[in-house]
């Protein structure tokens, strides 16, 4: 493939973290993956991170934990506000616990959740808000965080897409009450598989490194608030306390996360450098809409939203992009509501969806890599400039160049 979606980022010191915890013998959760969370709690500036088997798992067990605080849990039935634009696994532990979803649409320029239809979102049984930051561009978490701040709501902040970002020098990942990341292959570190879980509360801290491994109390530091201990070890060596999972990564995972970290502020540093290119190219360009930046973008990828008012066939762009060797895919899955599991959901609107319709029949992703993509990006303009002809009365019109 000419210009893939994705492409490796490992280097020797991945290979050699590999090779070392393959010789020591310890490949279950141990001290490679505790190196990792603290260095990722470190680097982000957040109490504590617990890393977990994917990002999914993160989303998991982030939401359980919230079901157990001993203050103002979660409870069946509660709202949450929610974008209709993300990752099938950010709604699926709210389903799973019962929770009502209630749908504010994205904007069409940044893909993210439109901020300002909160207020009008809000009912009496809205307990929390799902921000999800897409494809690297941070979503207005300031404003997500002040509304939820003045109405007593939990924030819960899917980064699993955005690592690297900020918004207002703070990073993305950090301003939820929970914030979850994801390390799959894809994303801006990879780990294979792999997520993690940050979080400046130590009550749920607890309760999700419990629920991470069985819902035991084995992991627990003995100052926790979570639960008394006994003085038995024999009872307390299998002791569970709360309907948990299996959600550990592997040795491997956390020592390769290790050498992935430190290289995460460069790969962003190329992925913007690769995005200036697309823009430079893109923006401008009446056909195409394409992500705006909203505070300092990691730039997962570049979307590009065949714009409604100009007569492009969708079809005809999609066939140039495979002959030419480019991937594509729909924007994170495009508009959730569209998709059939939605049947197993609870949920209404707040207001109507209409951006995330767009999105989701006009609009794709094409990838960026943490490698220069100055072929592929120029190569991707001039397929594009071909495929995508105004048919109709609307002229294309090229404003930029
Ligand atoms: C917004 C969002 N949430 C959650 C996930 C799930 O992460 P993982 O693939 O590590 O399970 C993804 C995956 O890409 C995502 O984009």
């Amino acid at each position: 493939m000419f210009y893939d979606l994705a492409s490796s980022t490992w280097g020797d010191e991945e290979l050699q973290a590999l090779q070392r915890v393959i010789a020591s013998g310890q490949l279950t959760i141990g001290s490679h993956v505790r190196q990792f969370e603290e260095d990722f709690a470190r680097k982000f500036g957040v109490k504590h991170a617990l890393m977990v088997s994917s990002g999914s798992a993160a989303n998991l067990v982030g939401v359980a934990a919230l079901f157990h605080k001993r203050e103002r849990p979660l409870q069946r039935g509660d709202e949450v506000i929610v974008p209709p634009i993300s990752w099938a696994t950010t709604y699926y532990p709210l389903q799973q616990y019962g929770l009502r979803l209630r749908f504010v649409d994205v904007e069409l320029e940044t893909l993210n959740m439109d901020v300002s239809q909160l207020e009008r979102a809000l009912t009496p049984r809205t307990r929390m808000v799902m921000a999800v930051s897409i494809l690297g561009n941070p979503c207005a978490l300031d404003v997500v965080r002040a509304f939820c701040d003045r109405h007593g709501l939990y924030l819960f902040e899917d980064n699993c897409e955005s690592m690297g970002a900020s918004l207002n020098g703070k990073p993305c990942g950090t301003f939820g009450d929970i914030n979850t990341f994801s390390t799959f292959f894809s994303h801006h570190i990879s780990t294979m598989e792999g997520g993690v879980l940050a979080t400046d509360d130590t009550e749920l801290y607890h309760l999700a490194r419990s629920m991470r491994a069985h819902g035991w109390t084995r992991d627990l530091p003995p100052d926790t608030t979570i639960y008394e201990r006994r003085d038995d070890d024999f009872f307390e060596a299998y002791r569970f306390i709360l309907p948990g999972y299996n959600a550990r990564p592997l040795e491997i995972e956390g020592a390769v996360g290790i050498e992935q970290l430190k290289k995460l502020d460069r790969f962003v540093e190329i992925r913007r450098q690769n995005a200036a290119l697309f823009r430079s190219l893109f923006e401008g360009d009446e056909r195409f809409i394409i992500q705006r930046e909203h505070g300092r973008s990691s730039w997962f990828a570049f979307t590009l939203v065949l714009n409604p008012a100009v007569a492009v066939d969708r079809r005809a762009v999609m066939d140039a992009l495979k002959q030419a060797g480019i991937g594509y895919r729909i924007i994170t899955g495009g508009c959730f509501l569209r998709h059939d599991v939605i049947k197993y959901f609870d949920y209404d609107t707040a207001g109507e969806i209409v951006h995330a319709h767009v999105a989701h029949d006009r609009g794709f992703f094409v990838g960026n890599h943490p490698t220069d993509l100055t072929l592929q990006i120029q190569r991707l303009r001039e397929v594009l400039d071909r495929a995508a002809v105004a048919r109709g009365t609307h002229a294309f019109v090229q404003t930029s160049e």
